[in-house]
């Protein structure tokens, strides 16, 4: 299974595009408002994969609270599935909790879906659909 990014959750965007892309060395994609997650979203190339950089969008963000019980830092890891409904079906029957059931809109127009933290020890695993 490839890894498709690493989402970090930052505070404000700009500050972190900032300090990201000189490290990086590559120019980032045009920030996106994913409306189902109420996030803003930044993508920058790190080799065979990407960094995600997300800031909470609009009122009662599943992110601000993140941010304010854990602070900014790596907040999910998102793997290339050929389908995520499938994805999250098999985690399901190994009896693990799914925070989506169904494939969503998401980032850079692809389905994705989300696990929740318990069913990986604790890391928040996003599926990505690359037919
Ligand atoms: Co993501």
């Amino acid at each position: 299974m490839e890894l498709d990014h690493i989402g970090i959750a930052v505070a404000r965007l700009d500050a972190a595009l900032e300090r990201w892309q000189p490290l990086l060395g590559a120019p980032h994609a045009a920030p996106e408002v994913v409306a189902s997650n109420r996030v803003r979203v930044a993508f920058l190339s790190a080799g065979a994969t990407h960094v995600e950089l997300l800031e909470p969008s609009g009122e009662g963000s599943p992110l601000e609270k993140f941010l304010a019980e854990r602070g900014e830092g790596i907040h999910h890891l998102a793997f290339r599935v050929p389908s995520v409904d499938a994805a999250l079906a098999e985690v399901v029957a190994r009896g693990g909790r799914v925070v989506d059931r169904a494939a969503r809109p998401g980032a850079r127009g692809r389905r994705v879906g989300f696990a929740h933290p318990s069913a990986f020890g604790g890391t928040l695993v996003e599926f990505v659909e690359v037919p």
